[in-house]
């Protein structure tokens, strides 16, 4: 097991799905962990319980639109209020949203840019200071196959993934040496925010579609992204993690 003991990390979006299993591998691996959301206040609170059960860490919730960079700086200012400083951070506050190119609605290109975009900008920004006081501060950036590939009728979606590849790669340089950037690129994986394109026949196509024959759990994804934060993965910086059972096989 890695041991995180003592570690801080801030998971956005940590309410439901990959972020809070996510905050439950950190919780179990020893860290600290603050759980950011924004609609899902049951989910959230939840989430909280099941840390504080898991350990006697001081984990925190906390309530803000990744969008807003008024509420990004109090969520950074709630941190330090609470713990001084930061070792991670991990963007994984996303939307996925069917835009058909031909009928695009400029509102939900802007809306899927805003969040999965512009959020981890946000965060990375107000978390820099915090990282810096870490003896292994690291930045984890939550992307996507979509962003490696592209995805039909979902476009938007797909460039605000690859925008996360390419800011991880220039936030890795600049950062370093003092901060290490590195992403995950999940392929499916079995959330609210899959369940319908998942359901039916569908899941039966996607699932012959994946060499390992099978969509992940959000437990899947969260195992990479502890790795990524420890001091195992200390020599790793700028590197793109594929998590999709072999389906994309690229960096
Ligand atoms: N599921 C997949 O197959 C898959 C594959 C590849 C990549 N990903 C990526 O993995 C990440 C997590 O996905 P998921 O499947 O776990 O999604 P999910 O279950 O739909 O959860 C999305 C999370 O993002 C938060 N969020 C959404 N808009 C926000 C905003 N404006 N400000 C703050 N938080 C916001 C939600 O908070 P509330 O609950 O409070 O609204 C929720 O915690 C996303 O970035 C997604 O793109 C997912």
């Amino acid at each position: 097991m890695i041991d995180l003991t003592g570690r801080r990390v801030v998971v956005t979006g940590g309410s439901r799905g990959i972020g809070a299993a996510c905050c439950r591998l950190f919780a179990k691996s020893g860290a600290a962990v603050l759980v950011q959301y924004m609609a899902s206040d049951t989910k959230a609170l939840a989430t909280l319980q099941e840390l504080r059960r898991i350990s006697d860490a001081p984990h925190a919730a906390f309530r803000c639109d990744v969008t807003d960079p008024d509420q990004v700086c109090k969520l950074f200012d709630a941190a330090e209020a609470r713990w001084g400083g930061i070792d991670c951070l991990i963007n994984n506050a996303g939307v996925w949203v069917h835009d058909p190119l031909a009928q695009l609605r400029p509102e939900r290109l802007q809306a899927t840019l805003s969040v999965n975009v512009v959020g981890a900008f946000l965060a990375a920004r107000c978390a820099i200071p915090l990282l810096m006081g870490s003896p292994d501060a690291s930045i984890i950036n939550i992307s996507s196959t979509a962003g490696q590939r592209g995805e039909a009728f979902y476009s938007a979606y797909a460039a605000s993934k690859g925008a996360l590849i390419s800011a991880t790669k220039s936030w890795s340089s600049e950062l370093a040496p003092q901060i290490r950037v590195n992403a995950v690129a999940p392929g499916w994986v079995d959330t609210d925010m899959t369940s319908d394109a998942l359901s039916g026949e569908q899941r039966e196509a996607v699932i012959a579609s994946i060499p390992l024959h099978r969509v992940a759990t959000p437990e899947d994804v969260a195992g990479p992204v502890v790795f990524l934060a420890s001091s195992l993965a200390r020599h790793i910086t700028g590197e793109i993690l594929n998590v999709n059972g072999g389906s994309v096989l690229v960096g």
